[in-house]
C-alpha cells in the first residue's frame, strides 16, 4: 500500500481531508505518520483520534536537525510521499535529496502570486486583499530547495470580493485545498505524473 507521512504545525484541516478521502476510499493509500513541529497542534489529536501515528519534533528543541530528523522517522516506516500541509519549517539537506519529486506543500495562493518567506496563513490572504488581485487561489507543488519555488501540480481558483476579509478568503481557499490536496496525492500514489524541469506532465 501506498504509504504517506503528513507534515502539520498547527489545526490541520488539510491532513483532515486527506484522512476523509483515506476513509471514503478516494484515496487507495495508508496515512503512515503524521509529524508535527509543534507540541500543541490540534492536527495531532485529529491523527490520533484516527488511529494515526503521530509524533511532535518541537522546533525549538530539534534546531537544524528537524529535517534529518523527519528523514530518520520516514525512511524506517518506509513512506512513499511527504505531504507538507500547513507545515511552517523549512525543509533542508539530504530529506530533499533522498524525496526529491517525493515531498509535496499546500499553499494557499496562486503561485507565484504571495508565496517564499514570510507567506503564511493569513499574511498570504492579506496580501492577496491589499494587492486588490481579484482571483486568488491554492497551489499544491513539488518541495525543492526554495520556498514555494517546486514545479507546480494543481492550482485551484476562487474569486476576490470587494467586501473580503483575509478570514473570508482564506475560508473559501481553504475549501478548495481540501480539494486539491487530495486530487494531487492520488495522482501521485497512480503515479500518474511526469516532471519535465519545471513542467508536471498528467501521463
Ligand atoms: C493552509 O491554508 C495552508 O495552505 C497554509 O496553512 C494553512 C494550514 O491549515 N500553508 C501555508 O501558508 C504554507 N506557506 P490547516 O492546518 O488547517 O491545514
Amino acid at each position: 500500500m501506498f504509504k504517506i507521512g503528513v507534515l502539520i504545525s498547527g489545526g490541520g484541516t488539510n491532513l483532515q481531508s486527506i484522512i476523509d478521502n483515506v476513509n471514503s476510499g478516494y484515496l487507495d493509500c495508508k496515512i503512515e505518520i503524521v509529524i508535527s513541529d509543534s507540541e500543541n497542534a490540534y492536527g495531532i489529536e485529529r491523527a490520533r483520534k484516527s488511529g494515526i501515528d503521530a509524533v511532535a519534533l518541537p522546533k525549538k528543541q530539534y534546531g537544524d536537525a528537524l529535517s534529518d530528523e523527519i528523514l530518520k522517522i520516514v525512511s524506517e516506516r518506509k513512506v512513499d510521499l511527504i505531504v507538507t500541509a500547513g507545515f511552517l519549517s523549512i525543509l533542508k539537506g539530504e530529506l530533499l535529496k533522498k524525496y526529491k519529486n517525493k515531498i509535496i506543500n499546500i499553499h494557499p495562493s496562486l503561485i507565484p502570486s504571495f508565496c517564499g518567506k514570510g507567506m503564511y496563513g493569513l499574511n498570504v490572504h492579506k496580501a492577496a486583499i491589499n494587492y486588490g488581485v481579484k482571483t486568488s487561489g491554492c497551489t499544491v507543488h513539488f518541495v525543492d530547495e526554495g520556498t514555494d519555488t517546486g514545479p507546480i501540480i494543481i492550482q485551484k481558483a476562487v474569486p476576490v470580493f470587494s467586501d473580503d476579509t483575509a478570514e473570508i478568503l482564506q475560508k473559501r481557499v481553504l475549501d478548495k485545498e481540501h480539494e486539491a490536496l487530495p486530487e494531487a496525492i492520488k495522482l501521485i500514489a497512480e503515479d500518474k505524473l511526469e516532471v519535465h524541469d519545471r513542467r508536471v506532465l498528467i501521463k
